[in-house]
């Protein structure tokens, strides 16, 4: 047989050989696991499409920290699930300081202070229409059609990630894609003395279908209209550039990818023009399609879960926040990846 082709399968032959030319490593360290907070006591609610995930009150909250903790996932980010009575038109209860969040922080950093909060900065979880801002509502045709004011927005965002350092936020991670966002953070914080407190900015975020069981979780599902005029258009990739470069020369520290799965062209350039750490959101519909799949016993969950998260390291990600980064880290302890 002629020797004029290539032998690849010589670096194949053992797992030993396999492991020592694999060019991406899954670590605990890359994991962030995101968990929601909830109004009330004694709740451990699993949220019906996202099996395996639940919303803890405060008073429970500790026995799912402990587990994250106990298996060496150096982060957490945190989403708060206020009260229906509690929302109101400009979102009180984000950046309150008995919020729910910043109770939760609070308490986490109290008993558990080597741990990495993350704090979500939103409004949409706390305003009764849903959005991430400030709306103003017109009717035209018969129709009611919703703004959200950009600037009005961002005083209160300020607000809130100031309130989540105030209470004790390692990292201010804003998702509300209002342009500026970034600035009026950095600015806000600087002035209130977290100058050190780095801003993992949502920089690259689609209006996108995948949110759909967070938004179930969380109960944020817009009341009217969309997030299309805030959230970028699954369409574009240039687009990507623009926002990411945007948010670096306002003083973002860490940059982010939202969703993962359907976008890993778009983690791929961001990684290549930028320096900064490259975070991928998994999110919540990529979760659920695939407890869903394995619920039906169709597909091997943890061999599915591992691939995806080597292919979003392999696109460019440096760090990834997906509900299944306490599973990924027991199966990394077995040495099975
Ligand atoms: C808040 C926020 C959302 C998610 C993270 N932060 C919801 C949204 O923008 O509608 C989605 C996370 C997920 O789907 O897992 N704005």
């Amino acid at each position: 047989m002629s020797q004029s082709f290539a032998r690849h399968r010589r670096l194949r032959k053992t797992p030993a050989i396999r492991g020592m030319v694999r060019e991406t490593q899954l670590h605990k360290n890359d994991f962030i696991q995101p968990v929601f907070v909830t109004y009330g006591t004694d709740v451990k609610l699993e949220i019906s499409s996202m099996p395996g995930v639940f919303n803890f009150s405060l008073d429970r909250l500790s026995e799912e920290i402990d587990e994250i903790v106990s298996l060496g996932i150096p982060s957490v980010m945190v989403f708060g699930v206020p009260e229906a009575e509690a929302k109101d038109s400009v979102g009180t209860g984000a950046y309150s300081d008995q919020g729910i969040v910043q109770q939760a922080i609070r308490m986490i950093k109290q008993n558990y202070p080597e741990l990495v909060v993350i704090a979500d900065t939103c409004l949409c979880e706390f305003t009764d229409h849903g959005h991430c801002g400030v709306v103003h509502t017109h009717e035209h045709d018969g129709h009611i059609h919703a703004d959200v004011d950009n600037d009005e927005s961002l005083v209160l965002l300020a607000q809130t990630a100031v309130s989540q350092a105030q209470a004790g936020a390692d990292i201010i991670a804003p998702s509300n894609m209002m342009d500026g966002f970034v600035q009026v953070i950095r600015e806000a914080l600087d002035e209130a003395g977290f100058q050190d407190i780095p801003i993992m900015s949502y920089a690259v975020k689609y209006a996108s279908a995948f949110y759909g069981p967070f938004r179930e979780a969380a109960q944020s599902a817009p009341q009217f209209g969309d997030r299309k005029s805030y959230q970028m258009d699954p369409a574009n990739v240039r687009e990507a550039l623009r926002e990411a470069e945007s948010d670096v020369q306002q003083g973002a520290d860490m940059l982010m990818v939202k969703p993962a799965l359907a976008y890993m062209d778009v983690l791929r350039v961001v990684r290549d023009h930028f320096d900064l750490p490259l975070v991928a959101y998994n999110v919540s519909g990529e979760y659920a399609m695939v407890k869903a799949a394995a619920q039906q016993g169709w597909i091997n969950e943890r061999g599915i879960v591992t691939e995806m998260m080597l292919g979003l390291k392999r696109a460019g990600a440096d760090m990834i926040i997906t509900y299944f980064s306490k599973d990924v880290v027991r199966w990394l302890r077995e040495e099975w990846v």
